[in-house]
């Protein structure tokens, strides 16, 4: 089966929601693959995969072997793979020598970086030159040591400007979609309305052209999930549960069984 396709995702703008969920690892992004437009091999593999405080500390290297994983996982939905903290900030040539360096090494189809209209520039050399950007904007995550932590965007509406100018600035720089995170919802309301590219939100309201969450902040694996994230299934639980039985049948003896066993 071939892919969903960058300008598919594109075309759906103002249509029916653009599905979306984060993946690090092939097992469950074939199973998510079933159901999302695209996956996010994003760099909160960091804190969730690698025990990490934030996402500065995440490498090129993580990314890409992570990316790898996903898409062998995975044959329907689009791949996306966030460039990490480090890798594309410092100008257009160093973000697209590292960009390649995802595309060619994992295949994936898109790439993400955080920042609006500061990356503008970036993101029309790299879509020029033939790698797909997914921007992000609201809170970005690895500017959090500029922030003093993650902080919802656009209480105060004297910020709302800023925010529409970094969407239109992605939006004209060729940005195929952009992901709007921890922002309030008349803030997403007024992005989503004023751009053409679908806006993907997480933390920014039901007025977005589509969803992502954490894979497992919605599976029931963070211990403190934030305010946005709906629990959808209960695996920390279900974990710990199989874990302790594991426990106490190795101690009793009772596994391995006759079934478990080569006679
Ligand atoms: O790294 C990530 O998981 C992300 C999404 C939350 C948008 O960037
Ligand atoms: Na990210």
């Amino acid at each position: 089966i071939r892919r969903i396709t960058v300008p598919q995702i594109r075309a759906r703008k103002g249509g029916e929601p653009i599905v979306s969920l984060t993946s690090y690892h092939s097992h469950t992004a074939a199973i998510v693959d079933k159901y999302a437009d695209f996956i996010l091999v994003g760099d909160s593999l960091g804190m969730v995969m690698h025990g990490m405080e934030s996402t500065v500390g995440v490498t090129l290297d993580m990314m890409i072997t992570h990316g790898k994983a996903v898409v062998r996982g995975t044959k329907r939905a689009l791949i996306v793979v966030d460039m990490p903290f480090g890798t594309y900030e410092e100008s257009p040539q160093m973000a697209f020598r590292n960009a390649a360096r995802i595309m060619t090494e994992t295949m994936c189809q898109a790439v993400k970086l955080e920042g609006g209209a500061r990356m503008a520039e970036t993101i029309r050399y790299l879509v020029d030159r033939g790698i797909p950007v997914m921007a992000h904007i609201g809170l970005t995550p690895q500017s959090t040591n500029v922030m003093g932590g993650f902080k919802t965007q656009g209480r105060d509406e004297a910020t709302w400007a800023h925010h529409i100018d970094d969407a239109k600035a992605v939006t004209e720089a060729g940005a195929f979609a952009v992901v709007v995170e921890g922002v309030v919802e008349p803030l997403a309301r007024e992005i989503t309305a004023q751009i053409e590219i679908p806006t993907i939100g997480i933390g920014a309201s039901a007025d977005c052209d589509g969803q992502i969450l954490v894979l497992e902040d919605m599976l029931g694996l963070n211990p403190r999930p934030p305010k946005f994230v709906k629990v959808y299934g209960e695996l920390g639980g279900m974990i710990e549960r199989a874990v302790s039985a594991y426990a106490d049948e190795v101690k009793s003896r009772a596994f391995p069984s006759d079934d478990q066993t080569y006679r």
